[in-house]
């Protein structure tokens, strides 16, 4: 597709795909043509879906300037390296008790045992929801990673879903008002203390965003993990090159996220005619940048097929590009970096089970697995 079709009119589905890499970086630079702010049908709107629609007003990946940039400067601080950083002592220890419930069941569900709790865990510690609230923090978070592929009209599903919508959102309000009166030193208490656009932001708002963090930055985290260990062992060359020397780690990260990125893609809108590749797309058009495809790409990519843990330079897409570029990527890095370097340390010799089912994510934007039996 890259080669021959770069930009292709998908007619079943009224979506216009991009496949190359330059293409992919040129569009997520200017949302002044390819705006984020997609929001569902407005029949969705009118309906019990209202109650779900309605935090994504407040959703900061679905903002243009200058509403994006007056968040996204607010939210930011919270997500600088340096602040992100100071959480790697609580990143090893979590990882490290986590591990310790491994060693004493004597088996191991990478997913569920690792990979899943650590992102939850940490998001939490940082949101400032204290330990006795974790377990239904928990629920919350996996409810809504579930139903962020929801289709307008499963009313089975929102049925499902909208009574534990209803208490997390009862509870944040709560958390949020009361952090408003007694700021601590966390995210929450953060958010009620800043000022946007000249006004302080409001519980909704507030709402919104932790909504958001617990849907971008869980479950991708989660599958950054598993992806690395499907990685490794499809080229053990690699992992003994990790083992005999860890300061390969971080470059090994990079290139688990260009190789098997997380989120396959991202959606825009187009605000105006735009001609891509010599290809014209008319003016309100959804658009695919494909990231997957990006980091694939033989122009930016040598040897794309190859997984080789000291590539560089790798200027992969697996955070998104421009004013939209993933805030949680310090995050994730050190998350997985700390992870990846206790547990080969600790389980050297771990391997995904022979022959053990691995279910992988049903939407295609999504890439990894459920389950993962090492
Ligand atoms: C944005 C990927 C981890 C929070 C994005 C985008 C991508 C991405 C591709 C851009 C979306 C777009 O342009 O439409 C990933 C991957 C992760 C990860 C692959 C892990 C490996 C995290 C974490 C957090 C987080 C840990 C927070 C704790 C966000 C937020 C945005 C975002 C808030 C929206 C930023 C904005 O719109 O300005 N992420 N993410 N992500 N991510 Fe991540």
């Amino acid at each position: 597709m890259r080669e021959q079709s770069p930009v292709y009119y998908d007619e079943q589905h009224r979506l216009w795909n991009l496949f190359r890499y330059e293409d992919v970086v040129s569009t997520l630079a200017d949302p002044a043509t390819f705006s984020s702010h997609i929001m569902p049908p407005a029949s969705a709107q009118d309906s019990e879906e209202s109650f779900l629609s309605s935090w994504l007003k407040g959703d900061i990946t679905k903002m243009d300037p200058p509403q994006h940039r007056h968040f996204r400067g607010l939210v930011s601080q919270a997500f600088t390296p340096r602040a992100i950083e100071q959480m790697a002592p609580r990143i090893h220890e979590i990882t490290n008790t986590l591990l310790d419930g491994v060693a004493a069941k004597g088996e191991m569900e990478f997913v569920s045992d690792l990979a899943a709790p650590l992102p939850i865990i940490v998001i939490a510690e940082l949101l400032g929801v204290p330990p006795e609230d974790r377990d239904r923090f928990k629920i919350w978070s996996n409810t809504l990673i579930d139903s962020s592929s929801v289709q307008p009209g499963d009313k089975a599903t929102l049925n499902k879903v909208i009574p534990i919508f209803k208490e997390m959102f009862a509870y944040l309000q709560d958390f949020c008002q009361a952090r408003r009166e007694h700021p601590r030193n966390d995210l929450i208490s953060h958010l009620t203390q800043v000022e946007f656009e000249g006004r302080m932001l409001n519980n909704d708002e507030i709402l919104a965003f932790v909504t958001t963090l617990l849907v971008a930055g869980n479950i991708t985290t989660t599958i950054l993990l598993g992806n690395a260990i499907v990685c490794l062992n499809e080229h053990p060359d690699a992992a003994e090159a990790i083992k005999a020397d860890p300061s390969l780690i971080p470059s090994m990260v990079e290139e688990v996220l260009r190789y098997r990125p997380p989120f396959t893609a991202t959606m825009r809108l187009t605000t105006k005619e735009v001609t891509i590749q010599e290809v014209t797309i008319p003016e309100r058009q959804m658009v695919i940048t494909w990231l997957i495809s990006a980091n694939y790409d033989e122009q930016q990519f040598p040897d794309p097929e190859h997984f080789d843990i000291r590539r560089h330079p790798n200027r992969h897409q697996a955070f998104g590009h421009g004013i939209h570029f993933c805030i949680g990527a310090p995050l994730a890095r050190l998350e997985a970096r700390i992870a990846l370097d206790i547990l080969l340390k600790r389980f050297p010799s771990l391997q995904i089970q022979p022959g053990a089912r691995q279910e992988a994510h049903a939407s295609p934007f999504i890439n990894g697995v459920k389950t993962l039996p090492v």
